[in-house]
């Protein structure tokens, strides 16, 4: 099948009732399906499928317009998208409490295989969604990634989303802020293109309405349709530079109660396994998806459980905090997790999914230094525990996915960033933001002397996109893909940069 048929025949171009148990859609009531439908955490016999009803996407309660008392969801997944052949069926219920989120684990379904999914409720049929299942544990099938992050829906249009789908992977990897918890002032500095229902959030009704109007944006819901996804969150899902139990803004009270509405309406939205959203509130979102015997995907959290940031958050020069060996990340929970994990690997390629910035980098150039702080560099001696545990697991071809800063760079990570000639670790590839902070540019000038600065950098680019990844036994090709404008719709991708990262190299090698 291509790509152009399934668009044709998915919720993107208007889904036709293909079969229907009652023989009839009905006109009359709204069409429950407004924000479409999602998968993800692919395993090798199962994935989970989700939808949220919300005839209303936009209700001031957050409930997108969902009755009162329970519903029931049918689903289907067929190996074909005319539904003739359909492999495993069922029922759901979703009621209010749930803020009308539907989550289906399914199971029993072949390894490395395509399948196509879709609900009925209130006798409307929802929009067609592909999905795959990972390769069986011990084949090395080919895998393509794409990882994105950072979607303000405010600055600009989700086309990098779109274009995203239109590469047609097998799964797609979200690294956090994948909605905006604020609005723009009318002092933003970035053109506003258009506008969030309500202002900050603060309540779960306020992020279920957030997450939801998001969700009617067509092409993220391209994208959703197109592949699994696998999520972990970073601040904007919560509040700007959160940091465990820490607000970002020490003068906002009820923390605690917005960071618990954030989670749960984080997990209604996403297609996670329900052990995702714990008893106590908390989201458990470490987790690893193994792609066969090619790749093994650790999804981290850097954000739950890290000690606040030092010397407050921005970029500062002399915060000696920063190198404070108590500081922690990730934490010495999870960072004995990622470290079992790393050391019973026996994937060609450990793919790290994960939030902030972690390679070393200098802002001021010339003398001095002047570092970010939300990110690892305010967490030093965390990173270097990271490092030191990845050196010693002798897990092969580290690879780090980053969002965060909205500017693409590839760096070598090395024992030591201050020694150029120091080991290779790995190599960091960081994807630019899908809309935050609007159109971009491109600076050779400027990036070529961040990088003259900071030599473990290998690209620069300050535009919107994404970053898809075509990993095989020998190789992974890493491309840094770049739309030239999002202040419009339509835009046209291209690829601005290729690395080739060869297997054992644990160092990028620049192809274009
Ligand atoms: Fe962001």
């Amino acid at each position: 099948m291509t790509r152009r048929s399934f668009l044709a025949t998915s919720g993107l171009a208007g889904v036709a009732p293909l079969t229907n148990r009652t023989g009839r859609v009905s006109a009359a009531r709204p069409d429950p399906f407004e924000l479409g439908v999602a998968s993800g955490d692919p395993a090798p016999d199962g994935v989970v499928l989700w939808t949220r009803l919300a005839p209303r996407p936009l209700a001031d309660d957050g409930l997108g317009g969902m009755p009162g008392g329970d519903v029931t969801v049918e689903w289907q997944v067929a190996e074909d998208q005319r539904f003739a052949r359909v492999v495993r069926s069922g029922r759901s219920i979703t009621r209010r409490a749930d803020g009308g989120s539907v989550h289906v684990e399914v199971n029993g379904l072949r390894p490395g295989a395509e399948y196509f999914y879709r609900f009925k409720a209130a006798g409307h049929l929802s929009p067609i969604g592909r999905t795959r299942t990972a390769p069986a544990p011990g084949v090395a099938a080919p895998f393509t990634f794409a990882a994105a992050s950072c979607a303000y829906y405010e600055h600009g249009y989700f086309t990098a989303y779109r274009r995203m789908a239109d590469q047609h992977p097998d799964l797609m990897i979200h690294v956090g802020d994948y909605i905006y918890e604020d609005s723009a002032g009318d002092d933003e500095p970035v053109k506003i293109v258009r506008r969030h229902a309500g202002g900050t959030c603060l309540t779960l009704a306020d992020f279920r309405r957030r997450h939801a109007q998001y969700r009617t944006d067509p092409d993220l819901q391209a994208a959703h349709a197109m592949a699994p996804w696998a999520v972990t969150l970073d601040d904007h899902e919560v509040e700007n530079n959160w940091a465990g139990s820490h607000s970002g803004k020490p003068d906002i009270p009820g923390f605690a109660a917005r960071k618990r509405a954030a989670f749960r309406a984080y997990y209604e939205n996403m297609p996670l396994r329900r052990p995702a959203l714990q008893p106590n509130g908390r989201l458990r979102l470490t987790r690893r998806i193994p792609w066969g015997s090619l790749t093994n995907v650790h999804m981290l959290d850097t954000r739950q459980f890290r000690s606040d940031q030092p010397c407050e958050d921005g970029l500062r020069t002399g915060c000696d905090e920063r190198m404070d060996s108590k500081r922690v990340m990730v934490g010495a929970a999870e960072l004995r997790w990622l470290n079992d994990g790393l050391r019973s690997s026996r994937a060609t390629w450990n793919v790290l999914a994960q939030q902030v910035f972690l390679a070393q980098r200098d802002h001021r150039l010339g003398p001095g230094l002047e570092m970010a702080l939300d990110g690892w560099d305010g967490y030093a001696a965390d990173r270097a525990r990271l490092i030191s545990g990845l050196m010693a697991s002798g897990a092969r071809n580290p690879v780090v996915l980053t969002g965060d800063v909205h500017v693409a760079h590839a760096n070598d990570l090395l024992t030591d960033f201050d020694d150029p000639d120091s080991a290779r670790v790995g190599v960091e590839l960081v994807t630019t933001s899908i809309s935050s902070d609007g159109d971009g540019y491109n600076d050779p000038v400027s990036n070529a002397a961040i990088r003259t600065e900071n030599p473990h950098i290998a690209y620069i680019d300050q535009r919107r996109g994404y970053v898809l990844c075509k990993a095989d036994a020998t190789q992974m090709r890493a491309e840094f893909h770049t739309l030239p404008y999002i202040s419009r719709k339509g835009a046209p991708d291209s690829v601005s940069a290729v690395f080739t990262i060869a297997d054992g190299a644990r160092s990028l090698g620049r192809t274009t």
